[in-house]
Protein backbone atom coordinates (compact mmCIF):
# COMPACT_ATOMS: atom_id res chain seq x y z
CA UNK A 1 0.00 0.00 0.00
CA UNK A 2 1.84 3.23 -0.80
CA UNK A 3 0.81 6.36 0.70
CA UNK A 4 -0.76 9.17 -2.02
CA UNK A 5 0.97 12.76 -2.39
CA UNK A 6 -0.67 14.73 -0.07
CA UNK A 7 -4.13 13.37 2.21
CA UNK A 8 -7.99 14.64 0.90
CA UNK A 9 -7.38 17.24 3.86
CA UNK A 10 -4.27 18.88 2.90
CA UNK A 11 -6.16 19.81 -0.36
CA UNK A 12 -8.65 20.91 1.24
CA UNK A 13 -6.76 23.34 3.56
CA UNK A 14 -5.03 24.68 0.50
CA UNK A 15 -8.34 25.28 -0.75
CA UNK A 16 -9.48 27.18 1.97
CA UNK A 17 -6.45 29.27 2.84
CA UNK A 18 -6.64 30.25 -1.01
CA UNK A 19 -10.28 31.39 -0.68
CA UNK A 20 -9.35 33.05 2.78
CA UNK A 21 -6.51 34.74 1.28
CA UNK A 22 -8.52 35.93 -1.65
CA UNK A 23 -11.11 37.24 0.49
CA UNK A 24 -8.24 39.21 2.42
CA UNK A 25 -7.06 40.83 -0.65
CA UNK A 26 -10.80 41.53 -1.69
CA UNK A 27 -10.91 43.56 1.98
CA UNK A 28 -7.40 45.22 1.46
CA UNK A 29 -8.76 46.24 -2.07
CA UNK A 30 -12.11 47.18 -0.40
CA UNK A 31 -10.12 48.73 2.11
CA UNK A 32 -8.22 50.96 -0.28
CA UNK A 33 -11.26 52.15 -2.51
CA UNK A 34 -13.55 53.17 1.15
CA UNK A 35 -11.12 56.20 1.85
CA UNK A 36 -11.36 57.48 -1.28
CA UNK A 37 -15.15 57.06 -1.58
CA UNK A 38 -15.57 58.75 1.80
CA UNK A 39 -12.70 61.31 0.85
CA UNK A 40 -15.05 61.86 -2.41
CA UNK A 41 -18.31 62.46 -0.32
CA UNK A 42 -16.79 66.47 -0.37
CA UNK A 43 -17.31 66.38 -4.01
CA UNK A 44 -14.17 67.16 -6.59
CA UNK A 45 -15.68 70.66 -6.67
CA UNK A 46 -14.85 71.40 -2.98
CA UNK A 47 -11.24 71.39 -3.94
CA UNK A 48 -11.95 75.10 -4.90
CA UNK A 49 -8.81 77.64 -4.02
CA UNK A 50 -10.09 79.38 -1.20
CA UNK A 51 -11.72 82.99 -1.09
CA UNK A 52 -8.63 85.52 0.10
CA UNK A 53 -9.42 87.63 3.21
CA UNK A 54 -9.88 91.28 3.12
CA UNK A 55 -10.13 93.58 6.24
CA UNK A 56 -13.26 95.53 6.67
CA UNK A 57 -14.36 97.83 9.68
CA UNK A 58 -17.57 97.80 11.09
CA UNK A 59 -19.54 100.75 12.30
CA UNK A 60 -23.05 100.16 13.64
CA UNK A 61 -24.32 97.91 11.21
CA UNK A 62 -22.53 99.02 8.32
CA UNK A 63 -19.52 97.34 6.96
CA UNK A 64 -16.56 99.34 5.02
CA UNK A 65 -14.28 97.70 3.22
CA UNK A 66 -11.16 100.28 1.55
CA UNK A 67 -10.00 98.56 -1.86
CA UNK A 68 -6.78 99.12 -2.20
CA UNK A 69 -4.94 98.32 -5.43
CA UNK A 70 -3.65 94.82 -5.67
CA UNK A 71 -7.13 93.48 -3.80
CA UNK A 72 -8.96 90.53 -5.09
CA UNK A 73 -12.06 92.72 -5.15
CA UNK A 74 -10.09 95.82 -7.38
CA UNK A 75 -10.74 93.89 -10.29
CA UNK A 76 -13.95 92.93 -11.96
CA UNK A 77 -14.43 89.15 -11.60
CA UNK A 78 -12.20 88.85 -7.90
CA UNK A 79 -14.40 87.94 -4.64
CA UNK A 80 -12.80 87.95 -1.09
CA UNK A 81 -14.23 86.95 2.19
CA UNK A 82 -14.33 89.75 5.17
CA UNK A 83 -14.94 88.83 8.72
CA UNK A 84 -16.16 91.69 11.45
CA UNK A 85 -17.69 91.07 14.80
CA UNK A 86 -21.38 90.06 13.00
CA UNK A 87 -20.26 87.35 10.99
CA UNK A 88 -18.55 86.17 7.87
CA UNK A 89 -19.93 87.40 4.29
CA UNK A 90 -18.25 87.05 0.47
CA UNK A 91 -17.96 89.47 -0.92
CA UNK A 92 -17.76 89.74 -4.96
CA UNK A 93 -16.99 92.95 -7.27
CA UNK A 94 -19.22 91.96 -10.58
CA UNK A 95 -18.72 95.10 -12.38
CA UNK A 96 -16.64 98.37 -12.36
CA UNK A 97 -19.25 100.18 -9.98
CA UNK A 98 -21.09 97.11 -8.19
CA UNK A 99 -20.33 94.27 -5.88
CA UNK A 100 -22.49 92.13 -4.12
CA UNK A 101 -22.45 90.73 -0.34
CA UNK A 102 -23.65 87.47 0.89
CA UNK A 103 -23.63 85.39 4.28
CA UNK A 104 -20.40 82.82 4.14
CA UNK A 105 -22.59 80.52 6.09
CA UNK A 106 -24.10 77.85 3.90
CA UNK A 107 -27.68 77.34 4.02
CA UNK A 108 -27.33 73.00 3.83
CA UNK A 109 -26.08 72.56 7.16
CA UNK A 110 -23.95 75.65 8.61
CA UNK A 111 -20.47 75.21 7.10
CA UNK A 112 -18.73 78.40 6.31
CA UNK A 113 -18.57 79.15 2.70
CA UNK A 114 -14.75 79.22 1.95
CA UNK A 115 -14.05 78.31 -1.81
CA UNK A 116 -14.04 80.53 -5.51
CA UNK A 117 -13.92 78.82 -8.28
CA UNK A 118 -13.54 81.42 -9.95
CA UNK A 119 -17.44 82.22 -10.91
CA UNK A 120 -18.94 80.43 -7.86
CA UNK A 121 -19.05 80.28 -3.84
CA UNK A 122 -17.93 76.57 -3.13
CA UNK A 123 -19.08 75.23 0.27
CA UNK A 124 -16.14 72.58 1.24
CA UNK A 125 -18.45 70.59 3.50
CA UNK A 126 -20.74 68.81 0.70
CA UNK A 127 -19.67 70.82 -2.22
CA UNK A 128 -22.80 73.09 -2.85
CA UNK A 129 -22.42 76.22 -4.91
CA UNK A 130 -23.82 79.59 -4.98
CA UNK A 131 -23.86 82.24 -7.80
CA UNK A 132 -22.23 85.26 -6.26
CA UNK A 133 -25.80 86.67 -5.48
CA UNK A 134 -26.29 83.75 -3.12
CA UNK A 135 -28.36 81.46 -5.33
CA UNK A 136 -28.01 77.64 -5.57
CA UNK A 137 -26.09 76.37 -8.31
CA UNK A 138 -25.83 72.95 -7.18
CA UNK A 139 -27.31 71.43 -3.93
CA UNK A 140 -27.38 69.27 -1.51
CA UNK A 141 -28.06 73.41 -0.07
CA UNK A 142 -31.78 74.16 -1.53
CA UNK A 143 -31.86 77.19 0.20
CA UNK A 144 -29.96 80.88 -1.49
CA UNK A 145 -27.31 82.38 0.73
CA UNK A 146 -28.36 85.69 2.18
CA UNK A 147 -27.86 88.71 0.42
CA UNK A 148 -26.88 92.14 2.08
CA UNK A 149 -27.46 95.20 0.31
CA UNK A 150 -24.19 96.14 -1.20
CA UNK A 151 -22.75 99.51 -3.14
CA UNK A 152 -19.51 100.63 -4.58
CA UNK A 153 -17.88 103.62 -4.73
CA UNK A 154 -15.71 103.71 -7.79
CA UNK A 155 -14.61 107.45 -7.11
CA UNK A 156 -13.45 106.75 -3.38
CA UNK A 157 -12.77 102.95 -3.74
CA UNK A 158 -15.25 101.90 -1.10
CA UNK A 159 -17.23 99.06 0.09
CA UNK A 160 -20.47 99.54 1.52
CA UNK A 161 -22.72 96.80 3.07
CA UNK A 162 -25.55 96.97 5.13
CA UNK A 163 -25.11 94.42 7.61
S1 LIG B 1 -22.93 72.60 4.75
FE1 LIG B 1 -22.54 73.49 2.83
S2 LIG B 1 -22.95 71.95 1.41
FE2 LIG B 1 -23.38 71.02 3.32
Amino acid sequence: MHQSDEPPSSVHTRREFCVRTCQAVSLLTLGAVVPACGGGSTSPSSSAPALPAVAGSLTSRTLTINIAAGSPLATVGGAAMVTVSTGTYLVARTSQDAVTAVTAVCTHEGCGVTGFDGARYVCPCHGSTFTTNGAVVQGPASSPLRQFPATFDATTNVVTISV
